[in-house]
């Protein structure tokens, strides 16, 4: 893993470019650790980062790191609540506060199986780091909710398209594509991101398969390295993993299930 200095530091924005309904992010950060795909960083805007005047200032947000090319970090963003549209209104000069790369990232293909990496939503945004690792072709399957959506699909290469709406690809399920590909050769390993009930069901796919699979999952984070519990997520077996720092990426054989997380950082 590469460990972040354990001190947040002030970054500028170089960039905000529009991807249909999302925002990619570009920073500068030369003198930072080179990030493990599935890594994360801590982020919050320079200033107006809270309420108002009277107000406390918000915690910092989890975002995972998309791609990091000539000394810049990449962020895809989706305007959710007040965090995440701060973050798509910052315009290059400007600075935020980064904690970070966090937590433990995608390990490589075992055995010499096939990568299959399967995202839905923003949840594609470390796929576009891991693709970028990857030695070898892999298949990439994306799901997305509506047309404006697919938009984030550019982020990757060669992707199958699946929506809920029908705008673009296959009218369903990004997991329908998944079943298909592990049905025409399962010596693979199935790398993901996405909503917690897309997740489940890649997890339940892989499982009657027996394919293994790498979930990275998100939790409402307050601190992002290992200090609140505020991440915690249901081991199999008993007991408790802390997304943060046992992830956000978690081997789906150590889980029972997915489940949506309920805390979200204020
Ligand atoms: C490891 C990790 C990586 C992430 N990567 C990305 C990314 O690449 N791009 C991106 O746009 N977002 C990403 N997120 C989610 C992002 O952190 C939240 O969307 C953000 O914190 C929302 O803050 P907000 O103030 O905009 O909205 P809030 O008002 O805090 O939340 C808006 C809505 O989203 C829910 N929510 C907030 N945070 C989370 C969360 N972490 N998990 C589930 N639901 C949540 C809230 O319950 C609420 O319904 C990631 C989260 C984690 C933990
Ligand atoms: S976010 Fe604080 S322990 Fe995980």
């Amino acid at each position: 893993m590469s460990e972040a200095p354990f001190a947040r530091r002030a970054l500028t924005v170089t960039g905000m470019e529009e991807l249909g309904a999302y925002r990619v992010l570009r920073v500068a950060d030369p003198d930072g650790a080179a990030p493990e795909p599935g890594q994360f960083a801590m982020l919050a805007a320079a200033e107006r980062w809270g309420g108002g005047e009277d107000e406390r200032p918000y915690l910092p947000r989890a975002f995972s790191i998309a791609r990091h090319l000539d000394g810049e970090s990449h962020f895809l963003l989706e305007d959710v609540g007040p965090g995440s549209r701060r973050l798509c209104e910052l315009r290059a000069g400007e600075k935020l506060w980064s904690l970070g790369p966090l937590g433990q990232g995608f390990a490589a293909p075992p055995d010499g199986r096939r990568a299959l990496l399967v995202g839905g939503g923003v949840g594609i945004a470390p796929l576009a780091i891991l693709q970028d690792s990857l030695s070898a072709a892999c298949t990439v399957l994306l799901g997305f909710r509506d047309a404006p959506r697919v938009a984030g699909a550019a982020l990757l290469s060669g992707a199958q398209l699946a929506t809920d709406d029908g705008s673009a690809g296959h009218h369903g399920l990004v997991t329908d594509l998944l079943e298909e590909e592990i049905r025409h050769d399962s010596h693979a390993v199935v790398y993901a991101c996405g909503p917690a009930g897309m997740l489940e069901g890649v997890r339940a796919v892989c499982a009657r398969a027996e394919v293994p699979a790498q979930l990275a999952l998100e939790a409402g984070m307050a601190c992002g390295f290992g200090a609140c519990f505020g991440c915690v997520v249901p081991r199999r077996g008993g007991g408790y993993l802390r997304v943060c720092v046992d992830g956000p990426v978690i081997d789906a054989a150590v889980l029972e299930h997915v489940e949506e997380h309920a805390g979200a950082p204020a």
